[in-house]
């Protein structure tokens, strides 16, 4: 059987897969449709240091194979979740990522302080690339000196591996990967959704309160692997690519432009067991190859 572990440099996981931020609940949600411990790590809806409700509904629009949403990070505060990752810790050994948010650098420092000093935590994800927060879609990460003087604040603050996610509404998504990497992140994740938009003819309004709101699913799988396969050329840190992703085939796809491991996002929400599914599909698409490992694919698109 082929050996399915991924080298995140500062971490090894059993295998590439990753229930993406927001997709996945808390994890608890998730024990009643699979086994935590069979996927590689998983990653936490994204979390503030306080409560927020989100946004006002509607909070998401299906289109042609992919889904709009506009939730605005809803959640339960950083005290509340420290209690949730307790409890979902004894339940699992895969790696817990918290997904950590702020409405300012002060709080996106402050939370991943909190979580980093957790030891059921083994890593941060910093989500500076939500669009669904500002009008317009503003996010740390459409803007390189942000995102370096934010990622550098955040590091300085912590002593746990920090990955960034990026967003591809940004003009120049390598040039933020590349701000990211120099202030010292130790590893990329993208992409964040596509900034998209839903009228109501009828009202002739748009869909939602906010009126842009982010496109994900497999709609975007071409968008998005073209991003992840410029971000892999101009960086050296690891790169943890999503968008679209339903098959084992889809994964194979990320790590032969370049990505270290994937995130499933959207799947999850229609077929909440879908990791179980891509696991055993991927594991069969690498036999069919005859590849023994995910070494002997990663990067290695022939352009
Ligand atoms: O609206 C949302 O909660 C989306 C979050 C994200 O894309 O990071």
């Amino acid at each position: 059987m082929a050996d399915l572990s991924v080298d995140l440099g500062f971490c090894r996981l059993k295998n590439p897969l990753i229930p993406a931020s927001g997709t996945f609940g808390y994890g608890e949600e998730f024990v009643p449709f699979m086994d935590l411990d069979i996927i590689g790590a998983l990653v936490l809806k994204g979390i503030y240091r306080n409560a927020r409700p989100g946004n006002p509904p509607p909070r998401l629009f299906e289109t042609p194979a992919g889904l709009l949403n506009s939730i605005g990070l809803a959640g339960p505060g950083a005290d509340e979740l420290q209690g949730v990752i307790r409890r979902l810790s004894a339940t699992t050994r895969t790696p817990i990522i918290v997904n950590v948010c702020g409405q300012d650098d002060a709080e996106f420092a402050e939370v991943a302080g909190i979580f980093a000093a957790m030891p059921e935590v083994a890593m941060l994800e910093l989500n500076i690339s939500c669009p669904n927060i500002k009008r317009g879609g503003a996010c740390p990460a459409q803007d390189e000196k942000h995102t370096y003087r934010l990622v550098k604040r955040v590091k300085e603050n912590i002593a746990k591996p920090l990955i960034v996610k990026l967003s591809p509404n940004a003009a120049d998504i390598v040039a933020v990967a590349r701000a990211a990497q120099e202030a010292g992140a130790d590893a990329l994740s993208l992409v964040n959704t596509f900034l998209g938009l839903a009228v109501d003819l009828e009202k002739r309004r748009p869909v939602f309160a906010n009126t842009l709101a982010g496109l994900s699913g497999p709609a975007i799988k071409p968008l998005a692997l073209r991003l992840v396969w410029e971000v892999c050329r101009q960086v050296r840190i690891p790169v943890i690519g999503m968008g679209g992703i339903t098959s084992g085939k889809d994964v194979l796809e990320y790590i032969l432009v370049g990505a270290s491991a994937v995130q499933i996002g959207t799947v999850n929400f229609c077929e909440p067991a879908a990791a179980v599914r891509i696991l055993a599909e991927l594991e069969k698409e690498m036999e069919k190859l005859r590849l023994n490992n995910l070494n002997e694919i990663k990067g290695k698109l022939a352009v």
